[in-house]
């Protein structure tokens, strides 16, 4: 199987394009699926607070034997936590939940405008940078007025935006703002949470290649250039999900996903709505 490609970050880091997504996996499942993962060549692995299964994630990381360095991790920090002194404590928290000394990458999970605690979040995490707690700092779910605050604050741009991108909600309309930035994108629910796996144009791409639905929407995202980072619990969907650096699409295939973006795709909440705090 080829290996991975790494994508440069604008603070000189990188980071594995594709690499293992737990959202929704309990923790007494998290340590299996983790573990498969790595056995299956995945080493970047994404987890976060509100997942509420650092602990597995980080027993399935003691347990690999993998060298630390070989390894790049993630977590989110949760909405409630956004004020500058419970960031700081926070992230201890999940350094401690996920057996680790450093972060390769911690994110803040929303913005959350209507607390509007976030520039003093992003603050936090310029200074756990500081400190070497943490390589890459970054976001999710932020649009550009967010990220343009936050730069405008502490002159600090965010190494990556992790937000909701798949064939059937491409995000489109950001794309420039982050390129001009040089901020990396990093697509969750990559494959539409399962929903794109049934379009039937994905599914002739795919047979047109020989992979599957997931496998060829996967290597979209690669194309694209966007870091990504799938869930599965089922360790032959794990191995399947990281073999798709052995073909490419076509110019013809990327006119085709490029045709399926719908205003309407989005799976998950808004960010300029979403307020809930836990
Ligand atoms: P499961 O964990 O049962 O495999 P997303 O990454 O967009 O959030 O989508 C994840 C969903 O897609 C999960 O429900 C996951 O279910 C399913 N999934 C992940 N990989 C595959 C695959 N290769 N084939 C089919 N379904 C998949």
């Amino acid at each position: 199987m080829a290996g991975v490609p790494n994508v440069p970050l604008n603070d000189g880091n990188s980071i594995p394009q594709l690499g293992f997504g737990v959202w929704q996996v309990p923790n007494n499942e998290v340590q299996a699926a983790v573990s498969e993962a790595l056995q299956a060549g995945y080493r970047s692995i994404d987890t976060a607070q509100g997942y509420n299964n650092e602990e597995g994630v980080g027993r399935a990381i003691k347990d690999s034997g993998i060298g630390r360095e070989e390894l790049f991790i993630t977590s989110k920090l949760r909405t409630r936590d956004q004020a500058y002194d419970k960031a700081i404590k926070s992230f201890h928290g999940s350094l401690e939940k996920l057996g680790l000394d450093y972060l390769d990458l911690f994110l803040i999970h929303w913005p959350v405008p209507g607390q509007d605690k976030y520039p003093e979040a992003w603050k936090a995490f310029v200074q756990l940078q500081k400190e070497g707690l943490i390589k890459s700092i970054g976001v999710s779910n932020f649009l550009p007025e967010h990220l343009e605050r936050i730069i405008g604050e502490t002159g600090v741009t965010p190494a990556v935006n992790q937000i909701e991108v798949h064939p059937e909600y491409q995000q489109r309309d950001v794309l420039d703002f982050h390129v001009k930035n040089r901020i990396a994108i990093e697509s969750y629910s990559p494959l539409g949470s399962g929903a794109a796996l049934k379009n039937p144009t994905i599914a002739e791409i795919a047979e047109k290649h020989g992979k599957s639905p997931a496998q060829a929407i996967l290597r979209w995202h690669i194309q694209e250039g966007f870091i990504v980072i799938p869930k599965s619990t089922h360790p032959e969907r794990i191995r399947a999900n990281i073999d798709v650096f052995d073909f490419e699409l076509d110019g013809e295939d990327l006119q085709r996903i490029a045709g399926l973006d719908r205003p309407d795709g989005k799976t998950g909440g808004h960010p300029a709505t979403n307020n809930a705090i836990w």
